[in-house]
């Protein structure tokens, strides 16, 4: 065995030893999908995940260009991606021959989250095209406060959902990755978790606020979305974003129809018609990788309905009124409504 060699799995061993100790220090809880959660500065993550955000904060290197897409699970991440993307680059690709086509909307920019075991975050990549889009479900406090302040440059689009939905997507989405030979859990326990704020990157209510305050601190800076918002105008959405990325829509682009193309080619029928999100996948780690079918369901607002009880929708909304009280953000519906 070489010298290197022999050095990198020394290092590993000393890696894996403070990983041990740092994992034993942390409260945890049982996770939802397979792994372990542990709580690592407000937020409950698994383990490759928390190993993703200490090597995010150690070795990132932001550019001051560079534009997140910042969300909670099952808030909207796939078509905020395809959004911004496609936005993004309208004048650099053929719409018939175009990147979401071919790699999906998972395959069209990174997510930071994950560790990366060769020891730097995915971000130091540097044949990412300009501005770079990233993709993260990490707090606003997690993520390293070399990015998120406003003086750094970099902009975060976040988007938001009713929690009433997102614990209903939640739930069939474990459904989908939970690995087999593990028993299935019931949407009961989902909910409850969720309302505790046991789930992967949860508590849910403090990573929207987290956001939006700092969202009405730099305005500039973060651009504030709902999924039902953008649900009954997908278009002005667009523009929003065109606009907010530095690439606003022109007087020409707007009556040639392009708003309507973009907001077309990422809706979700369009995007559940695509071969590469029936067949394709995305790999997470070199053993755990996603189908892109299951980043689809049903795509609608107020699913909940035919999942939730009377009370359960009671608990969470009141949840949702009291965590939200002073902010003066609303989502879904409170219990006066
Ligand atoms: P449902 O499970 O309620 O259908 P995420 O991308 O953050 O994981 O969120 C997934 C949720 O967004 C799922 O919600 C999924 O169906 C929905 N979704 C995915 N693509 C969409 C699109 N283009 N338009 C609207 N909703 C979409």
């Amino acid at each position: 065995m070489s010298t290197n060699q022999r050095d990198i799995e020394e290092l590993e061993k000393i890696q894996q030893q403070q990983h041990a100790q740092l994992f034993a220090e942390l409260p945890r809880a049982v996770g939802l999908f397979k792994a372990d959660l542990y709580l690592y500065q407000g937020s409950w993550l698994p383990p490759h995940i928390l190993l993703g955000a200490m090597q995010l904060q150690t070795h990132f290197k932001h550019r001051s260009t560079d534009i997140f897409l910042s969300s909670f699970m099952k808030t909207g991440t796939t078509w905020l991606r395809s959004l911004m993307f496609t936005t993004l680059n309208r004048s650099r690709f053929d719409f018939s021959d175009h990147p979401l086509l071919r790699y999906g909307p998972h395959g069209c920019f990174p997510v930071v989250d994950v560790y990366q075991s060769t020891g730097y975050p995915i971000g130091d990549s540097e044949d990412l095209s300009f501005p770079r889009l990233f993709a993260s479900h990490f707090a606003h406090n997690v993520l390293p406060a070399s990015i998120t302040d406003p003086s750094s440059g970099c902009k975060f689009v976040y988007v938001c959902r009713d929690p009433k939905d997102v614990v209903v997507s939640l739930w069939h989405f474990i459904l989908k990755l939970r690995p087999k030979e593990l028993p299935p859990v019931s949407f009961d326990q989902v909910f409850k978790a969720f309302c505790e704020g046991v789930t992967e990157y949860g508590p849910y209510w403090d990573h929207v606020l987290g956001f939006w305050k700092a969202a009405h601190e730099s305005p500039d800076k973060i651009l504030f979305f709902k999924y039902e918002d953008i649900k009954s105008d997908p278009e002005a959405h667009v523009k929003k974003l065109a606009e907010f990325m530095g690439v606003p829509i022109s007087v020409q682009e707007e009556d040639n129809g392009m708003v309507k193309k973009i907001a077309e080619f990422c809706s979700f029928e369009h995007l559940t018609s695509l071969e590469i999100n029936k067949t394709g996948f995305q790999k997470i780690t070199s053993e755990y990788g996603i189908p892109n079918h299951a980043f689809f369901r049903r795509g609608e607002v107020g699913d909940w309905k035919s999942h939730l009880t009377k009370e359960m929708k009671e608990q969470i909304d009141r949840i949702t009124h009291d965590k939200l009280k002073d902010s003066g953000l609303t989502i879904g519906a409170t219990p006066e409504s």
